[in-house]
């Protein structure tokens, strides 16, 4: 297959509409001469919508516990707003995207973190749904939402969905698109280069915090699962001109 890039847009970029339209645009050009899987999260939106629906957040250890109720807000404000408003703005835009979810054609199966209620990890990358629509010169557009091997839906960290895609994919390149210009040192300046040796103890010693942890994470297990070019970057800067701190081995 030819080379592919995996983007994961963050939930936290659907607040600064300016970059969200510039990025749609960036990707609906380049999507048309080279391939492209976007995931997205919607963290923002999912809070939004519980607050909606007044559905009250039970927290486990800081992380939400996805109850029932929980997960249907979850399922609509990913796969039918964030999902929607960012394959309507690339259609938008000229692209061929198609809005999925990691249900479709089973193109993930996870498996339940029991402690967080309907929450899993990815376990398996079916790559025949993406596979087809990249052939046909389509541009998948994932929700973090997947089913287990029972067919019980979970609601998946998007930035562990975009790194298992990006490995099962071998994909050329994966970039993290977030709200801030990558990752910061303990003064908050963004970091240019960090090897993966060197994450545990940026962990460790809580300069790496809350969503970063996933996000970087998912850098390492890409890297060593064979992804060439591995990046958080700045949501604002967008795809062309990536910014911010690349994960190196
Ligand atoms: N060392 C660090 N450098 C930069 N940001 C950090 C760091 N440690 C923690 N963070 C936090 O990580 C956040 C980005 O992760 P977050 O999960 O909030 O966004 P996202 O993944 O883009 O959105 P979503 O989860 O909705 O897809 C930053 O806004 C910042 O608050
Ligand atoms: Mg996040």
């Amino acid at each position: 297959m030819k080379s592919l890039t995996v983007v994961k847009f963050g939930g936290s970029l659907t607040k600064n509409l300016k970059a969200q339209d510039k990025f749609l645009k960036e990707l609906a050009g380049i999507s048309r001469r080279r391939r492209f899987i976007l995931v997205h999260g919607g963290g923002l939106e999912i809070n939004a919508m519980l607050e909606k629906f007044s559905v009250a957040s039970k927290f486990v250890n800081g992380l939400r516990y996805t109850d029932a109720d929980t997960l249907s807000v979850v399922e609509l404000a990913l796969s039918g707003k964030v999902n929607r408003v960012l394959t309507t703005g690339l259609i938008k835009n000229g692209a061929n995207a198609v809005g999925i979810s990691g249900k479709d054609g089973k193109s993930v199966i996870c498996k339940q973190v029991k402690e967080l209620g309907f929450v899993g990890e990815p376990v398996k990358v079916n790559k025949k749904l993406a596979e087809v629509l990249l052939e046909a010169g389509f541009l998948p557009v994932i929700a973090s939402i997947a089913q287990d091997a029972k067919g019980d839906v979970m609601n998946i960290n998007a930035d562990t969905l975009a790194s298992s895609i990006a490995s099962a994919f071998k994909a050329e390149k994966l970039i993290f698109l977030t709200d801030v210009p990558g990752v910061f040192d303990k003064n908050k300046k963004t970091i240019k280069e960090i090897k993966i040796g060197a994450v545990g103890a940026l962990i460790k010693s809580e300069v790496i915090t809350g969503g970063m942890i996933p996000k970087i994470k998912g850098c390492v297990s890409s890297v060593k699962k064979g992804v060439k070019e591995v990046w958080i970057a700045d949501g604002a800067s967008g795809i062309k001109n990536v910014k911010g701190t690349v994960i190196k081995r």
